[in-house]
């Protein structure tokens, strides 16, 4: 097996020995694989593409259902508990799916506009600090500091424009995740975000450099902010470009975050995720997982790349939640995770001391096409305009002050929805 396959394996069996803690005491049901089901003599009830549902009695003893599919098939718990058979169902059945936009491409003016003021070497700059730092482990003091880095970062980038905000969001570890919010004027109420996670790891040494995974992919969302805010660009709704925290330990803080979007109703258009972008490990660019993903969205991805981006692009699959966008997924929000290389073809040094950028040639010539197709989904997604062809979009909205007051409810709206607190 693969070194980082099998870091990756023991580090799951990590995070699901830690998981595996908290269950409920007194249980009805228990959704759990057919193979786990059978190694621990389950009586089933139901079985559903390899899932089993199951009937227990309270005294049931859990922890050893748990530790089978632990050490035998290397799974998180390998189970969920439920209170009725109609919750066990449900658990079974799709997320809800968040109704999908109409992907119209009708912002070439402004993608165009954009587009050639992108800067590879401001790229490659971002992704040569963030991996200079020792480790961005999300429970150390260099992950706390890529945070605050970060934020002061993107600050930086939002000077001369009062409306960004950028916000540290505390989830309870030394590292927040760090959200931009551009707020949308017309739509402001539906958000649009694009992320990477913040986090890098090593199981082995302290040293976790992370130039691919995922400084990668944050040096190219800061890449996509650096070029919208400095073209004057205003969409109609509103973009969140994201740093998550705590990824590489079951993507914790992309998790938190959709937890709480879901709670309060937050109505995200569309999530594109960019883990890993560096490295071309394939005959085409860039390849597009198919699971855990939103198909709709995946073909308005793909019509930018051939509209916009000028590459080659693929199709491939992780085979499990493999980063952030299975959160969203989860969430039931459409999502996208456009990635460096078929699976099998990655960077093999992630998750070592030797994910550096020398590794991925000491240059960003694969990250800008990620740049490129970043920048395209934020503006024919986000609409609006810039500077001067603000004017010149298509409006949102019939009635010229009645667009102002929507404008005003939809920043109220976003201000209310994050109540978080600015970063200066
Ligand atoms: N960037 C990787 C995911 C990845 C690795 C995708 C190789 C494709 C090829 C990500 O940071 C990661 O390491 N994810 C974990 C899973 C997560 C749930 C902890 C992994 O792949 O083991
Ligand atoms: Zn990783």
């Amino acid at each position: 097996m693969r070194y980082a396959t099998a870091m990756r394996r023991i580090l799951l069996s990590l995070v699901a020995l830690a998981a595996c803690r908290g269950s409920e005491p007194t249980p009805r049901y228990l959704t759990v694989g057919t193979d786990v089901a059978a190694a621990a003599h389950l009586v089933t009830a139901e079985t559903h593409d390899g899932v089993a549902i199951v009937e227990v009695a309270a005294d049931t003893d859990l922890e050893a259902i748990s530790a089978i599919a632990h050490d035998q098939f290397h799974r998180c718990g390998g189970f969920m508990v439920h209170d009725s058979l109609a919750e066990a169902h449900a658990a079974l059945a799709p997320p809800v799916v968040r109704a999908t936009p109409d992907y119209t491409l009708d912002r070439a003016d402004v993608v165009r506009a954009v587009l050639p003021t992108l800067d590879r070497a401001q790229l490659l700059g971002t992704i040569r600090e963030l991996s200079a730092m020792p480790t961005r482990y999300y429970r150390s003091e260099g992950g706390a500091a890529a945070s605050t880095w970060l934020a002061a970062r993107w600050q930086r980038l939002a000077a001369g424009r009062p409306d960004v905000t950028v916000e540290l969001v505390d989830q309870g570890w030394p590292q927040k995740s760090v959200v931009l919010t551009i707020p949308g004027r017309g739509r402001a109420s539906e958000v649009v975000v694009l992320g990477g996670h913040l986090d890098s790891i090593n199981l082995r040494y302290p040293e976790a450099p992370g130039a691919d995974d995922d400084a990668s992919g944050v040096a190219t969302v800061t890449e996509v902010v650096r070029v919208l805010l400095a073209s004057d660009y205003h969409p109609e709704r509103t973009i969140q470009v994201m740093a998550y925290a705590a990824e590489e330990v079951g993507l914790r803080g992309s998790q938190e975050i959709v937890r709480d979007y879901k709670k309060r109703n937050v109505d995200v258009v569309g999530v594109l995720q960019l883990d890993m972008t560096n490295y071309q490990g394939s005959d085409k660019d860039i390849w597009l997982m198919k699971d855990f993903t939103n198909a709709a969205q995946n073909t308005f991805v793909t019509n930018l790349i051939d509209t916009y981006v000028g590459a080659t692009w693929g199709l491939d699959a992780c085979g499990y939640g493999c980063s952030d966008h299975a959160s969203w997924y989860r969430g039931g929000f459409p999502a996208s995770m456009p990635f460096e290389a078929r699976f099998r073809d990655a960077n093999k040094k992630i998750h070592s001391r030797a994910d550096t950028l020398e590794t991925s040639g000491d240059n960003a010539d694969h990250a800008i096409k990620f740049a490129r197709l970043g920048t395209a989904f934020a503006i024919e997604l986000g609409k609006g305009g810039v500077g001067a062809t603000i004017a010149a979009s298509p409006p949102v909205s019939s009635g010229g002050s009645h667009r102002w007051w929507l404008a005003l409810a939809g920043l109220g709206a976003v201000g209310l929805m994050l109540r978080r607190r600015r970063v200066s």
